[in-house]
């Protein structure tokens, strides 16, 4: 199995044209953390982040709508929370026959049968974790990248894994298009192309892991590279039908490992894509028991 960081040639954009076709133009200013785009005004939003980040006052403005929506569904936690929300730029990381749904609440198709998932969700789960700056980050399921990029404005150690290679490689070299176009916060984000079930061992133990396909079951190697206390975000049930859950990893006195777990959408059934398996080098069932 391939354990390697992935070394890009000029891999085919197999599963779909990625948004937009053309090249970005220079991002005007360079990252840092201290870039705080206005929080509670749409148009001065797209004022500060156009003049900022180069980016389209279209997107911009369906960016800003569907953060109202999110706050309104109590899916954004703290400012930081609502920073990384409007600094990622998702129509970047959804397939061009998708523009014009990019900001929709839904899931959408980004080829090889799997899906970005919608930003209500992705942010629900994402300010679950209650990332602080510095924390190890592992996501199971890089997809589009979408995820992972929108971490990157929480921390600078994010680590993805995805297991359809040619849908890795897509998106490793999307992250390099952004990289060279200024977005230089998304050199902070590693990948990989491999099954998630056995987590990352040379980069753990995380303090988070978000877990982006659906699960009956807690993977144990993914508990065990979770540090004490350290939280992890995952769907867990029956094909289809699962719940969002947070784990918080707990460690005894007596030296037993215990988690508390939440539902985050408080019963509701959340369906995800599988949690599929990787038998040599070709994707084989799934890790449900
Ligand atoms: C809902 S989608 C991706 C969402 C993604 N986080 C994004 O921002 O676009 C779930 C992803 O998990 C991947 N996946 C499924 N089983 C996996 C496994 N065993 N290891 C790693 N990735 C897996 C799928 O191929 C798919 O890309």
């Amino acid at each position: 199995m391939d354990r390697r960081r992935f070394v890009l040639g000029a891999a085919a954009l197999a599963g779909g044209a990625l948004l937009p076709a053309a090249a970005l133009a220079k991002v005007p200013s360079p990252y840092g953390v201290d870039l705080l785009p206005p929080l509670d005004d749409r148009e001065a939003f797209i004022v500060w982040m156009k003049a900022n980040r180069g980016e389209d006052p279209t997107f911009l403005g369906q960016r800003f709508d569907r953060y109202l929506q999110l706050l309104e569904h109590r899916d954004l936690f703290t400012p930081a929370d609502k920073r990384a929300f409007l600094m990622t730029p998702r129509e970047e990381f959804a397939l061009k026959q998708n523009a014009a749904r990019v900001y929709d609440r839904a899931f959408l198709d980004i080829g090889y049968g799997v899906t970005i998932s919608g930003p209500n969700l992705v942010g629900r789960m994402t300010s679950s974790l209650a990332v602080k700056r510095g924390d190890r980050v592992l996501e199971i399921g890089t997809g589009s990248g979408y995820q992972s990029a929108y971490l990157s404005y929480l921390t600078d150690k994010v680590f993805s894994i995805e297991i359809i290679k040619p849908l890795a490689e897509r998106t490793r070299k999307n992250y390099d298009r952004l990289i060279d176009a200024g977005y230089t916060e998304y050199a902070t984000i590693s990948t990989r192309n491999d099954d998630g079930y056995y987590g990352w061992e040379e980069a753990a133990p995380f303090d988070k892991i978000v877990v982006t396909c659906g699960i009956d079951h807690i993977p144990p190697p993914l508990l065990k590279q979770l540090k004490p206390d350290g939280i992890m975000v995952i769907p867990v049930g029956p094909p289809g039908a699962q719940h969002v859950l947070k784990v918080t990893r707990r460690t005894q006195a007596d030296g037993t490992v215990t988690v508390d777990r939440a539902d985050i959408y408080r019963g509701s059934i959340v369906p995800f894509v599988p949690f599929t398996k990787l038998e040599g080098t070709e994707i084989k069932g799934t890790h449900d028991q």
